[in-house]
């Protein structure tokens, strides 16, 4: 059946002292766009995580923390209570290994989407923003390392990512809905790898930068100069930083053309995985002897996002370059694991 359009009627631009909600804010991504509203001069922050307050990476000061399961539609409530806008970015999700082995980790995530829409829907909030991810996109595009990039139509026919990717793809069509319904401004975006300092870099929950980074450190330390790979080390990916990240979440929610559309958020830049251990080498100055493990999880064989769409709705890309977000991101991480080492707490995973 047709879809019907829904007229857009403006609503108030978002004023300093507008409640703002972000799901997942213990997390990598949420703490950082907590830190960014925080710094663009917003008073109201109410940042929520299940996992305990001295688990949170981020403590962003001024900021309200709650510490509450979002899967629970009590807890969803009283999240999005008195707020103007919602962010939704708590998931249970990790790198390739974590969502290869946790199918039903990942797809019990619906419960989180499922009941913060429809409580940010019943709090009268004006916009609500969903995390999605590119492994929502149809995996049978992705079988060869020499990709053609991920464009948004490509996630249907849908054979997405199982567990993990099948979650993502029925959680924006209820955020679709609840626009089209409804009448709640929603916003979609698919994450393309993310990376950056505040993230997972230990735990098994981590993705290819943070590990390699780790690895490295790890190599050094232990002076053996080894590393070992997932995969042979061809499969391609992009890698975003995490400040275009957190530009882009803020840029899309507020982009009127953008609502009920998911939209790529991604860097362009495809690297293979060689290449980006190559990358860690040169930061950290040291060649390492290279082992391949041919049966770890290593997911598709080529992923990148087409950002064609986003620069002609938002005249905007993210473009921090690979080398540059990786030389801090390996500091970060490197500062992390000698403060673990010296018996300090740090935050893994
Ligand atoms: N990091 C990436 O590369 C990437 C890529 C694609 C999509 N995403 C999506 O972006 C979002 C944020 O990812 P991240 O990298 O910051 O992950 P993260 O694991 O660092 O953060 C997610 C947070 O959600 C919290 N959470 C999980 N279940 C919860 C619940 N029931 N109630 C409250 N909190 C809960 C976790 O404790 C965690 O702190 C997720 O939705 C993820 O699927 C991330």
């Amino acid at each position: 059946m047709e879809q019907r359009k829904r007229v857009v009627e403006k609503d108030a631009p978002l004023k300093p002292d507008d409640l703002i909600v972000i799901t997942g804010a213990g997390g990598f991504i949420a703490g950082n766009l907590a830190l960014h509203f925080k710094r663009k001069g917003f008073k109201r922050i109410r940042a929520v995580d299940k996992k305990p307050l001295y688990e949170w990476y981020l403590h962003v000061p001024g900021v309200q923390n709650l510490s509450l399961d979002v899967s629970r539609a009590e807890a969803c409530h009283r999240v999005c209570e008195g707020a103007a806008e919602v962010y939704n970015l708590a998931a249970d999700m990790g790198g390739m290994g974590f969502i290869e082995r946790n199918r039903v980790e990942c797809l019990r995530s619906i419960l989180i989407n499922t009941h913060m829409v429809e409580a940010a829907w019943r709090a009268g909030a004006r916009r609500y923003f969903f995390s999605s991810s590119a492994c929502a996109y149809n995996t049978l595009r992705q079988q060869d390392p020499k990709v053609r990039a991920l464009k948004e139509s490509d996630a249907y026919p849908a054979m997405a990512e199982r567990g993990y990717g099948w979650e993502k793809l029925i959680s924006e069509m209820f955020c679709e809905e609840y626009w089209h319904e409804r009448g709640l401004k929603t916003f979609i975006a698919r994450f393309h790898n993310v990376y950056g300092p505040h993230g997972t870099w230990d735990g098994g929950r981590e993705k290819a930068p943070a590990a390699m980074c780790r690895k490295m450190i790890e190599a050094m330390a232990r002076k053996d100069f080894q590393i070992s790979i997932w995969g042979n080390g061809e499969q391609t990916r992009s890698f975003m930083y995490i400040d275009d990240c957190v530009k882009g979440i803020d840029l899309i929610t507020h982009c009127d053309a953008l609502i009920a559309t998911p939209i790529n958020l991604g860097s362009s830049e495809l690297v293979s995985i060689n290449t980006l251990v190559g990358k860690v080498e040169k930061i950290a100055g040291k060649k390492l002897k290279r082992h391949y493990d041919l049966d770890a999880p290593q997911g598709v064989a080529g992923r990148n996002s087409d950002n064609t769409f986003i620069k002609q709705v938002l005249g905007w890309e993210p473009n921090t370059p690979l080398d540059q977000g990786l030389a801090i991101t390996y500091q970060w991480i490197k500062e992390q694991y000698y403060n673990r080492m010296a018996g300090k707490r740090v935050g893994v995973g």
